[in-house]
């Protein structure tokens, strides 16, 4: 079954043809069109610049997807291709109305069915697309259940039990900031670019971890929730504190990059590990633009290779290409997840969260 995905939730135009193969995903194409350049200079995401770039790369993104996976179309025929995923949420009103629009469109003129996908869900499932997969010892090629998954991104910290492709539970998220959202913040209070994460881990590789020990909020709680928003806090009233005196040295912003990077993995990581060893999980996932950082990747590896009752848990990790935001993710949620429905039933739902 080949399925053509379409990703406009943020400020990524992404179109990607997919084929479920077994029990992984085999990618034909995946094309990625970004406004992030623009965002840059205004140090965030202006929600209306992102819906107008949208509108620019939508049809020339799922041209090029279709092209780059031999699949052609004309005027008066159809792609070769059993059904259109589209993420419906959540995400900015004004991008998602484009995709989603021009995919009910598209599925109306091509006769194909729609598939909806939630656009946490195709985080987790790029774990399942074929060799992209990074594993910690191993033969699996796919996640095995029970698992636990977290998603790490800028708009979501979730921590979720999955028994099967069905039986979902959440168990916990961040209560105020997302962890993406901390290192894009606290970026921005040290005058870094836009989005901060990729920034900070490079300059924590040069950061004295002992200068600084910033909070780890709900470390030792009994619950799998998160909160970051203390951490930016700490941070800027560490940096108030030093530009009184200076202006701040590289050596110490590198310093408190290396200081903030340890406290989320640290509370990233134990958090994971604890739901792990509770439900008793045969794979952890990470996803999320967050899980592209080497350091939270080796922290989990690390701990998995060396607490012995745990060295049976398989680590997934995505490719990077595959941990920020991109269709074949909401294509590969789409083989595992759900029904192709009508045009009709499909509509933009910027709030949603689990279903
Ligand atoms: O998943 P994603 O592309 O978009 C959302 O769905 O939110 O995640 C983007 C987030 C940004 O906050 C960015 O700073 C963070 O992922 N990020 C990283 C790294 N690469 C991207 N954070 C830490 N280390 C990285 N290497
Ligand atoms: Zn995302």
């Amino acid at each position: 079954m080949k399925i053509l995905a379409i990703e406009t939730s943020c400020d990524e135009t992404g179109a990607a043809v997919v084929e479920r193969q077994g029990d992984s995903i085999t990618v034909h194409s995946n094309v990625i069109a970004t406004s992030m350049h623009i965002h840059a200079q205004t140090g965030g995401i202006i929600p209306e610049a992102a819906a107008r770039n949208q509108i620019q790369y939508v049809v020339p993104v799922i041209a090029e997807a279709l092209d780059k996976a031999g699949i052609s179309f004309t005027k008066t025929t159809a792609p070769d291709i059993d059904a259109i995923a589209i993420t419906y949420g959540p995400g900015l009103i004004g991008s998602l109305l484009v995709g989603v629009e021009t995919i009910r469109t598209l599925s109306f003129l091509w006769n194909k069915p729609l598939i909806p996908v939630n656009h946490l869900f195709g985080h987790i499932y790029a774990n399942w697309i074929k060799d992209t997969i990074q594993r910690t010892t191993q033969d699996t090629l796919s996640p095995l259940f029970p698992l636990i998954a977290l998603i790490v991104s800028g708009g979501h910290t979730d921590l979720l039990l999955m028994k099967s492709h069905t039986d979902i539970t959440w168990l916990g998220g961040t209560r105020d900031d997302a962890a993406g959202e901390a290192f894009d913040k606290i970026g921005r209070l040290l005058q870094l670019p836009y989005p901060a994460g990729p920034k900070i881990e490079e300059l924590a590789k040069v950061g004295d971890p002992k200068t600084f020990h910033f909070p780890r909020p709900l470390l030792h709680d009994a619950e799998y929730d998160f909160s970051f928003s203390g951490l930016k806090t700490a941070v800027l009233r560490e940096v108030t504190k030093l530009q009184k005196d200076k202006q701040l040295e590289p050596q110490l912003i590198a310093d408190i990059c290396r200081g903030v990077q340890d406290a989320i993995t640290d509370v990233l990581v134990t958090k994971t590990l604890k739901a792990a060893e509770a439900y008793n999980v045969k794979s952890i996932l990470l996803s999320g633009g967050v899980s592209a950082n080497e350091t939270l990747r080796n922290s989990f590896r690390e701990i998995l290779n060396t607490k012995y009752h745990m060295q049976n848990i398989k680590l997934f990790v995505p490719q990077k290409s595959f941990c920020t935001d991109n269709a074949a993710m909401i294509g590969a949620a789409a083989c595992f997840r759900s029904e192709g429905v009508d045009w009709h039933h499909v509509a933009a739902n910027p709030e949603l969260y689990f279903d």
